[in-house]
């Protein structure tokens, strides 16, 4: 590794552990194997599921700062880790849908695959023990967790990542069909997106293939027991690093 240390371990979450290095305003995050859905009802541990989507979210996250995205990006350490600007995590998960699916389709008489034009945005209060629950506008303005401005910013920026996504993802022949995002607020109070953006948050189909469980390379391979999870992730990887440059390195 570089001449960065990695320090105490901040958070651990489900997929990543976030690490203080030894320099204040820099933090490390690996990327973990463990897979779980339906908040960890469900887990496995698929081993090259971290080193893929460190790989992954680290061009994705590369390609949206070359875009005009401020993100905690900083560049990659090695295979499992990357290193970001440490964020206060806002607890809201922000998920952009083109298309109809998951748990839309099981909450509204929306058939899956239907298009979403223009894009649904769904705001869910981030915590586990709730159950990740779905908010309305009423709630998250009781909650005071962000100003109105505020998520007026979070709004444009998924959308903004939904664009720029949508189009690097259909240039190799991959659908997004929705997403989920999470943004922090950095230390001087700029808002970046955090957390990953992987084949584990997002929902990506193979426009080339017609079958519906065939084409599904993202984490419902996992959760509806598809098998060829890590496989699926690899193609996405080999595709998206077809036409992204490399992603910087730290250091
Ligand atoms: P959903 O259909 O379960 O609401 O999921 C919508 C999108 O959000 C999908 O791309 C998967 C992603 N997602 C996460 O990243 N983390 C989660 O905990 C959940 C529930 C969904």
């Amino acid at each position: 590794m570089t001449a960065l240390s990695i320090g105490a371990l901040l958070h651990e979450g489900k997929a990543k552990r976030v690490h203080a290095t030894d320099r204040p305003d820099v933090a490390a995050v690996e990327y973990k194997d463990d897979a779980t859905a339906f908040n960890a009802l469900k887990k496995a541990s698929l081993p090259g599921k971290g080193a893929l989507n460190c790989r992954i979210s680290a061009l994705l996250f590369e390609h949206l700062a070359g875009r005009g995205v401020p993100t905690h990006f900083l560049g990659v350490l090695d295979e499992l880790w990357m290193v970001v600007r440490p964020v206060r995590v806002i607890p809201v998960e922000v998920v952009v849908r083109n298309i109809a699916a998951g748990s839309l389709c099981r909450q509204l008489p929306l058939e899956a695959g239907t298009p979403l034009d223009p894009p649904l945005i769904d705001l869910y209060y981030k915590d586990d023990a709730l159950g990740d629950p779905l908010l309305s506008e009423a709630r998250l303005e009781r909650l005071e967790l962000v100003s109105a401005e505020q998520l007026a910013t979070m709004r444009d920026l998924a959308l903004t990542v939904n664009r720029e996504l949508r189009e690097l993802f259909a240039a190799v022949g991959l659908e997004l069909v929705d997403f989920k995002i999470e943004l922090g607020f950095d230390a001087e109070g700029r808002i970046l997106l955090a957390d990953e953006i992987s084949p584990d948050t997002c929902r990506l189909w193979d426009r080339a293939t017609a079958d519906q469980q065939e084409r599904i390379l993202d984490k419902d391979r996992f959760r509806q027991d598809l098998g060829g999870v890590i496989e699926a992730y690899g193609e996405v990887l080999k595709r998206v690093q077809g036409v992204c440059p490399p992603p910087r390195v730290y250091g």
